[in-house]
């Protein structure tokens, strides 16, 4: 059942070439430059002419839609508002009938992501459910949605899962872009990107033993700070998460710039710092965050692109991501950071399928 690896972390996390795969698999139509998703037929011209989309998810989920966010307003052009699922059932959101709200959940069943879809439901908004679990309550219940097809995710530490949601994610974002303002070209370009991605995140899996001995290293240290900007922001918080939920260290994931405003007063020599710095629109402000970080004697993780020789002259260590459309970057950066916490909590012997006080579905409240 593990497909002989020790746990069902690594397992999903080294499935990834083929989870991605799946979660696109018939759904990009190279000739028109656009993606057909059969889940959303007959909805979208309505998706199209929304005045808004809101996303609602939680944990993992929620970091996917906040990823979401900035590709549909970057290509489909449309403004996008992300919310904690828990927040937003029990707040009083203007919900229209002209919005289409988005949730994300890979089970299907977390209470607080069902109950905000039925407080939306009930206000006429046209609701879309991005579910991993087929014919989930969230998949019932929604008026139409996409599956993500990543196949049973058991370990707790949602991997393969965010993965594929941001695969179906940049599928969305593709149709809307397409049906509003993108050109044939660059929606052929985006697909071109998306098809190789299986052949990148093999790459990345194959520095697998030397993430193992970066983990050595930081095993021990108390607390982490994740830094990223732009497409990568979402990655720090997830990658902050992953380290929390299995090995219970510690972890904070920031935008990195928001760093001056009060974290950069945790930075001393004890304090590593993971940088998700691949050359994207903010590459050289991330460097400027670096050197800051560097300045305090923090000692800094990047996760840079294959071509970067720069920044591993100012840092500790670096793991290496192939380089990829910044929409879709984050479905690379993320990986190394999967396997950082996998190995930080292995090394410490824990659980890490099962970590304490968790479920792999929030059922209650
Ligand atoms: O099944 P869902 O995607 O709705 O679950 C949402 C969160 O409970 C989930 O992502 C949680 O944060 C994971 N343990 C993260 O790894």
């Amino acid at each position: 059942t593990k497909g002989g690896y020790p746990h069902y972390m690594l397992k999903e996390i080294m499935e990834q070439p083929d989870s991605i795969f799946n979660s696109m698999r018939g759904r990009l139509l190279y000739e028109e430059g656009i993606s057909k998703l059969g889940g959303l037929q007959g909805y979208e011209d309505r998706i199209v002419r929304s005045q808004r989309i809101i996303i609602s998810a939680c944990g993992t989920s929620w970091h996917a839609g906040l990823v979401g966010e900035y590709m549909l307003e970057e290509y489909a052009g449309i403004p996008v508002e992300v919310e904690y699922a828990s927040e937003f059932r029990y707040r009083h959101p203007i919900i229209r009938p002209e919005d289409t709200v988005i949730f994300i959940s890979q089970s299907g069943e977390t209470a607080d992501t069902l109950a905000s879809l039925k407080e939306a439901k009930k206000k006429g908004a046209l609701c879309l459910g991005v579910c991993n679990v087929v014919g989930s309550s969230i998949a019932r219940e929604s008026n139409a949605g996409v599956y993500i097809h990543a196949g049973p995710e058991i370990g707790v530490a949602s991997t393969k899962a965010f993965t594929s949601q941001l695969v179906v994610l940049s599928l969305i974002t593709l149709l809307l872009a397409r049906k509003k303002n993108l050109s044939l070209i660059e929606g052929q370009n985006i697909i071109r990107e998306m098809q190789s991605l299986p052949e990148k995140v093999k790459k990345i899996l194959e520095s697998n033993d030397q993430i193992e001995k970066i983990a050595d290293e930081y095993m021990s240290c108390r607390n982490f700070l994740y830094l990223g900007r732009g497409y990568n922001f979402p990655v720090a918080l997830e990658g902050a998460l992953k380290l929390k939920e299995i090995s219970y260290i510690h972890a904070e994931g920031y935008p990195a710039a928001e760093m001056k405003h009060g974290p950069i007063a945790l930075i001393d020599e004890n304090m590593p710092v993971v940088f998700i710095a691949t050359k994207d629109a903010v590459y050289d402000k991330v460097i400027s965050n670096i050197e800051e970080v560097k300045a305090r004697k923090g000692r800094i993780l990047a996760i840079v692109n294959e071509d970067d020789d720069y920044i591993e002259k100012l840092v500790d260590h670096v793991i290496r991501v192939p380089k990829t459309i910044n929409m879709l970057q984050p479905i690379l950066s993320v990986i190394p950071l999967q396997l950082l916490a996998y190995h930080v909590a292995v090394k410490r012997g824990l659980n890490v399928d099962q970590p304490r006080n968790l479920a792999k579905s929030v059922t209650v409240e």
